[in-house]
């Protein structure tokens, strides 16, 4: 069985500067320890981006793509045209090398992100010991019209108002929210997450 030691700190870390390092430090046994655990949220986005109908070419930003868990994914369900980018440099070299990307590239934690996409993802990447909720903003600000953002919010994410609230504000603000499923995250360690798909107004 794998260390859960990197699994189990990672709720308790706040800056972004601890954030960067401790996912740094994660990347080599990432994969291994999530896999042991049964981290199944990138299979439940990606599913999820493909039952609402998006076409399989569309551009796809994985934001906070880490070491390319997600990005496997969305290509097991057909979700080629993939751009990934992420705050740790560590985890990006591993999700470059796994030649699922076009092209990724490093971000500073609350910067501008360039460029427009059809669909951006967040997987298992906005809530606590993350992105913090601004990070929402961001993505909001690079999506095409009527584009979409898959994203999922753990449990810890869920009880915590300040995520929940984004989410309200950019419904509010015309974003429609047309896939919503609680379901299992990371059962090893009996964590559950919601998957959301968020569409841009046209
Ligand atoms: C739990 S991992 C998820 C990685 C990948 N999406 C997956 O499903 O395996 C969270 C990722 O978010 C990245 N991250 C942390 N803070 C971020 C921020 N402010 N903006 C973008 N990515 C961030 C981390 O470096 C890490 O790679």
């Amino acid at each position: 069985m794998a260390d859960k030691k990197y699994l189990t700190s990672t709720y308790d870390i706040e800056t972004s500067d601890e954030i960067r390092d401790h996912y740094n430090e994660w990347s080599e046994s990432y994969d291994r320890e999530l896999e042991e655990h049964g981290y199944v949220t990138p299979q439940r986005c990606a599913q999820a981006l493909k039952s609402v109908g998006t076409p399989p070419n569309s551009l796809i930003l994985d934001f906070g793509c880490g070491t390319g868990v997600s990005g496997a994914a969305f290509h097991h369900e057909g979700f080629t045209n993939l751009i990934g980018c992420d705050v740790s440099s560590e985890m990006l070299r591993l999700a470059t090398d796994k030649g699922l990307y076009q092209q990724t590239f490093i971000i500073e934690p609350g910067a501008k992100v360039e460029g427009k996409y059809d669909v951006v993802a967040a997987v298992g990447v906005i809530g606590v010991g993350a992105a913090p909720p601004e990070a929402f903003d961001i993505v909001m600000q690079i999506l095409n019209p009527g584009g979409r953002f898959v994203f999922s919010y753990n449990d810890k994410a869920l009880s915590d108002p300040r995520f929940t609230k984004k989410l309200t504000e950019h419904i509010k603000k015309g974003a429609s929210l047309i896939f919503e499923e609680h379901g299992d995250h990371i059962p090893g360690i009996g964590l559950f997450s919601t998957v959301y798909v968020l569409q841009a107004p046209a």
